[in-house]
């Protein structure tokens, strides 16, 4: 089995660098952001703070959360629904950082992630992969980029889809975020040991994708 662990802060280049990866090498990518944004949809829809953790533990015992493939790309079903589109809005984000600290919500989501990637031939992407979720990966990278090349990679994503966003204030949130992502007790964004580090601030995702087809090949 293929496992191949990409983790690293937001915008470090994470999900671009999967999907190539995923198309070159055949193999399915899963996006384990989109599991805790999924997480933070369902609380702000029921009107659950995200900080509340016995309020979260409610959401996640009775969370209907699917995950399918539609031509290689990654679709995540809420209660039935498509929610892949919405979960990608700006003010999810630190709703995910938020939410993703809950012990509950991390067992949940890193239960059905060590499934998937049991099953399948995969690269998945997060914060504690690496570290946590596959400690025995064969294949560990940790991707790193100046925070304002991150916070510029968003904002042209965002912009794309037709958000309004200030590049500032997008740069400060990903400092927090980080800095959250980093600091929670259970499972936080860390470096494993035997993780490769790509700085991706002035290469392009084919160029860092090369870089480990090459490991991964041998
Ligand atoms: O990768 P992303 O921006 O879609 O992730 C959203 C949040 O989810 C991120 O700020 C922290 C959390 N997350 C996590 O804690 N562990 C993961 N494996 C993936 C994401």
């Amino acid at each position: 089995m293929i496992n191949i662990a990409l983790d690293g802060p937001a915008g470090s280049g994470k999900s671009t660098v999967a999907k190539i990866l995923a198309e070159k090498l055949g193999i399915l990518y899963l996006d384990t952001g989109a599991m805790y944004r999924d997480c933070a949809l369902k609380c702000l829809n029921s009107g659950v703070d995200v900080s509340d953790e016995v309020g979260v533990k409610g959401i996640i015992d009775g969370l209907d959360l699917k995950i399918r493939y539609d031509g290689g790309a990654q679709v995540t079903l809420l209660d039935g629904k498509d929610v892949s589109k919405e979960i990608r809005r700006a003010e999810i984000s630190m709703l995910a950082s938020t939410v993703s600290a809950h012990k509950a919500v991390r067992m949940k989501m890193v239960e059905k992630q060590r499934e998937i990637a049991s099953e399948m031939d995969c690269v998945l992407d997060g914060r504690d992969i690496g570290s946590f979720v596959l400690p025995n990966a064969k294949y560990k990278f940790y991707l790193t980029a100046d925070s304002m090349v991150r916070a510029e990679r968003r904002y042209k994503e965002l912009k794309e889809r037709g958000e309004e966003v200030d590049l500032n204030a997008l740069h400060e949130e990903i400092i927090k975020r980080d800095y959250n992502d980093s600091h929670r007790d259970f499972a936080p964004l860390v470096k494993a040991k035997d993780a490769e580090v790509i700085d991706t601030s002035y290469i392009s995702a084919e160029e860092v994708a090369e870089i480990i087809i090459k490991k991964v090949k041998g």
